[in-house]
């Protein structure tokens, strides 16, 4: 069936610095995409119109670009949806890139990044004469996600960190980082976690979620940051202010099941830092606005927080593995509908267990009857 559309489309150019909002009405057929209706546009309406594409399928990561102030694959949103109730969208270029004409980005200090990170294997070499190096299952799903990066740019379209600070290294980049860092044929994974966590690196992500909400490929690259910072805490490299406030919130949920704040500054910052802020910490105390640190306020139910601090532990799941683990059953929970599937079945990581429920109690039963 055949609808027409309208759509607006912020129109650059970068030799001149002209810069216009113009508007474009088109008959397309129901099933049409953006980049579909982009194609007519330039077929019929104006053929100085730029925009990138390549394989019209989610596939090759060229066709980026904005509707209505929101990253999106061009060819993955259909027409008729973005339209809904008379809407007119409008269609931009990419956040965080420099625009070279209309819908075009230059995606070099997006490749400057990527090869920052350094993206490929640092194998064991050592073992290359050994034979085959058979990567268990359960290892290669820990890096799936990461694994189906198509590097669009959507995420870093969408970065709040980096339009603050260009040279932070983004969620694409970081993505991609715990890609090999989760892979345990690489051979570089602690040089790896060191030189992420420097400045610009992964602790100056802002958590906004932005970056999952957009990626069109389900990459998650904020859970995959947060994958890098609890590998980089377990191997010993915290010197960062954003791994000394997440190793603080951990003390807190241990000691008293509430977060410490009046503490939260000096474990973070440093006494002589904290010292600087005693006359606003003052104002704050003043207006109730946080708890007194002594005594200090223990929650009712502390034992179950100390008791998930132990299993962690226990289990080893302070790395990455524990991410990755919540996130199993989590996805089984977006699938729901489907033929339930059991989110720790063969391949996944251990199931996650209860002191006493675990399968090595069940051998220690055995040994002992
Ligand atoms: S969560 Fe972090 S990396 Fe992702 S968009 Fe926000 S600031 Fe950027
Ligand atoms: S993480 Fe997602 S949004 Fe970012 S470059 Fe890769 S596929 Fe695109
Ligand atoms: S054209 Fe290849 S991802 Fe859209």
């Amino acid at each position: 069936m055949s609808v027409k559309v309208e759509l607006k489309i912020w129109r650059y150019d970068s030799s001149t610095g002209e810069r216009a909002l113009k508007p474009y009405e088109v008959d397309i057929s129901d099933e049409m995409t953006l980049l579909d209706t982009l194609d007519i546009v330039k077929d019929r309406v104006d053929g100085t119109l730029a925009y990138r594409k390549s394989c019209r399928m989610m596939i090759c990561g060229s066709c980026g670009m904005r509707v209505d102030g929101a990253a999106v694959l061009a060819c993955k949103v259909r027409m008729t949806d973005i339209v809904k109730d008379g809407r007119v969208p409008v269609v931009s270029a990419m956040g965080n890139l420099p625009v070279v004409k209309d819908l075009v980005v230059d995606m070099d200090p997006f490749w400057h990044k990527m090869r920052q990170i350094e993206p490929y294997l640092e194998p064991r070499l050592d073992r290359a004469t050994e034979g085959e190096n058979i990567v268990p299952q359960e290892r290669m799903d820990a890096i799936h996600k990461e694994s189906l990066c198509i590097n669009c740019g959507c995420c870093v379209s969408e970065c709040n960190s980096m339009e603050s600070d260009p040279d932070f290294l983004g969620p694409a980049a970081l993505a991609k980082g715990f890609r090999f860092v989760g892979d345990v044929r690489d051979n570089a994974k602690i040089e790896r976690l060191e030189r992420y966590s420097e400045e610009h690196g992964l602790w100056d992500c802002t958590r906004c979620y932005f970056c999952n909400e957009r990626c069109p490929k389900g990459v998650d690259p904020r859970d995959a940051i947060a994958k890098l910072g609890a590998e980089a805490m377990k191997v010993g490299i915290d010197r960062d202010m954003g791994a000394k406030h997440a190793k603080w919130f951990v003390t807190s949920a241990k000691t008293t099941g509430w977060l410490r704040e009046t503490e939260l500054v000096p474990k973070t910052q440093g006494v002589v830092s904290a010292l600087k802020e005693v006359k606003f910490a003052m104002g704050l105390l003043k207006h109730g606005k946080v708890p007194p640190p002594v005594p200090p306020h223990v929650a009712k139910h502390v034992g179950e927080a100390r008791a998930l601090y132990d299993i962690v532990k226990m289990q080893d799941r302070q790395g990455a593995a524990g991410i990755v683990q919540v996130e199993k059953p989590l996805s089984r929970i977006e699938f729901e509908g489907e033929e339930a599937k059991d989110p720790y079945g063969e391949g996944s990581f251990p199931r996650p267990h209860l002191p006493g429920e675990g399968p090595e109690d069940d051998v220690e039963e055995e040994a002992e009857s």
